[in-house]
């Protein structure tokens, strides 16, 4: 099966396949082609041109882009889409006063998620799920991690990383999952945080690698959460059952979860709301993808990650939407773009290629995902006619997306 889409007014971020993230300066640059022509075969991108030499197509299904933008699909390396439920009136009890962390000491939080989803049979689970899903999917994501954490439980980790695998079957689209058995102590263990982290590290994790259910392994290292020698120790794990790390580090404070992360050759460190120049030093010496989540910093009203520091320290920088009931109720790409650029400065250029090639690079897709290339993925989005791709983080609250293309296939 073959689609052809022409005249295209703008093709962005075609780049060659031995680009695998792009770091510092290289951020600004967003290679494209106008007038443009891209040809799709089966489920990857076959080739692309300038409609002044566009060969002579015979029979093909076609696709009239006249004034619109063609790019790849958002890359979303950092969600909690699988949840059940939401934390609505955590949210209020928030504007009342009472901050994130008040609400988790007195049970709240990840806590409360916890109890919502072991108490859900997977069916429902899925149903709530793929909804959420199917609405990113609208707002042109084409490939997204997904994390476990709201179980807490074997059986409930379990449950969380089965439905996410089945919604990546299900809808055909590109599903990398984590597992977050670190996430928060539940209240059987409250004081018993080792007997939790044997059972994680243990049980866990064994049955999690046997079944293939995860590709990453991730702990939330925070004061009163896990600390840096937790963190140790459950990289260290995932390293024996081939679960690389992804990490929640310095949301709140600076403990030393870069440098931790950074020692186990992590794929990403994450959150880094709060970040030291040790951090950053930790970083350059690394391969590690620092990745911010702006919409979590908008909805928890906390610090933004600093990323123009970040870029303008030479390193790379992903942007993901972190998806979840607790702190960023929001899987839409285009916000977290659009909130980069408007509260962490930067440069449309820069959000873009933070939320395509790197997101791609935060979850190990930069060989088949990020950037349009002849063999990668043919996940598109195809713009509204806009008058330029600057135009999409600017009217950050209009619907700039007309269609997305998932596998080659129209969605
Ligand atoms: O990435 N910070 C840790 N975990 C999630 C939120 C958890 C929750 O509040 O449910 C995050 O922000
Ligand atoms: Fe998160």
């Amino acid at each position: 099966m073959k689609l052809l889409l022409k005249n295209i007014a703008v093709l962005l971020q075609i780049r060659p396949i031995t680009t695998q993230k792009v770091s510092g300066p290289q951020m600004k640059e967003l290679p494209k082609l106008q007038d443009a022509w891209l040809l799709l075969e089966d489920d990857v991108i076959h080739s692309y041109g300038q409609m002044s030499e566009m060969p002579d197509f015979k029979d093909l299904k076609t696709l009239d882009c006249t004034g619109k933008i063609v790019l790849p699909s958002w890359c979303d390396s950092h969600t909690h889409l699988v949840y059940a439920g939401n934390r609505e009136q955590e949210f209020v009890d928030r504007i009342n006063g009472l901050s994130y962390q008040e609400i988790a000491a007195s049970g709240g939080g990840i806590i409360n998620s916890a109890k919502k989803l072991q108490a859900t049979p997977q069916a429902e689970l899925f149903a709530q799920s793929e909804k959420r899903l199917q609405e990113v999917i609208q707002q042109g994501t084409g490939a997204i991690e997904i994390k476990s954490g709201y179980g807490l439980t074997t059986d409930a980790e379990i449950k969380m990383l089965r439905v996410a695998k089945k919604l990546g079957e299900k809808y055909n689209i590109t599903v990398k999952t984590t597992f977050l058995g670190a996430h928060a102590i539940p209240p059987a263990y409250t004081n018993n945080k080792e007997g939790y982290l044997d059972l994680v590290c243990g049980e866990m994790m064994e049955q999690i690698a046997n079944e293939n259910l995860a590709d990453y392994v991730d702990v939330f290292c925070e004061q009163g959460y896990f600390t840096v020698a937790d963190t140790h120790r459950v990289l260290q794990a995932g390293t024996k059952h081939g679960l690389r790390a992804k990490t929640h580090v310095n949301q709140f404070t600076a403990i030393g979860g870069v440098a931790a992360s950074v020692e186990h050759q992590a794929l990403s460190v994450d959150h880094l709301e709060v970040l030291t120049k040790e951090d950053i030093t930790a970083l350059q010496e690394s391969q590690t993808m620092p990745v911010a989540l702006p919409l979590c910093s908008y909805f928890l009203s906390i610090p933004y990650t600093p990323g123009r520091d970040i870029i303008d320290a030479g390193l790379p920088l992903a942007l993901a939407t972190d998806y979840n009931p607790g702190s960023s109720p929001s899987g839409n790409m285009n916000l977290a773009v659009a909130t980069a650029c408007i509260k962490m400065k930067l440069s449309p250029e820069e959000a873009i290629n933070a939320a395509t090639i790197n997101g791609a690079y935060a979850m190990g897709l930069s060989g088949s995902c990020g950037s349009i290339t002849v063999g990668k993925k043919a996940n598109l989005i195809i713009t509204k006619q806009i008058p330029s791709y600057g135009y999409l983080p600017y009217a950050f609250g209009s619907t700039n997306i007309d269609q997305v293309i998932l596998n080659g296939t129209l969605v």
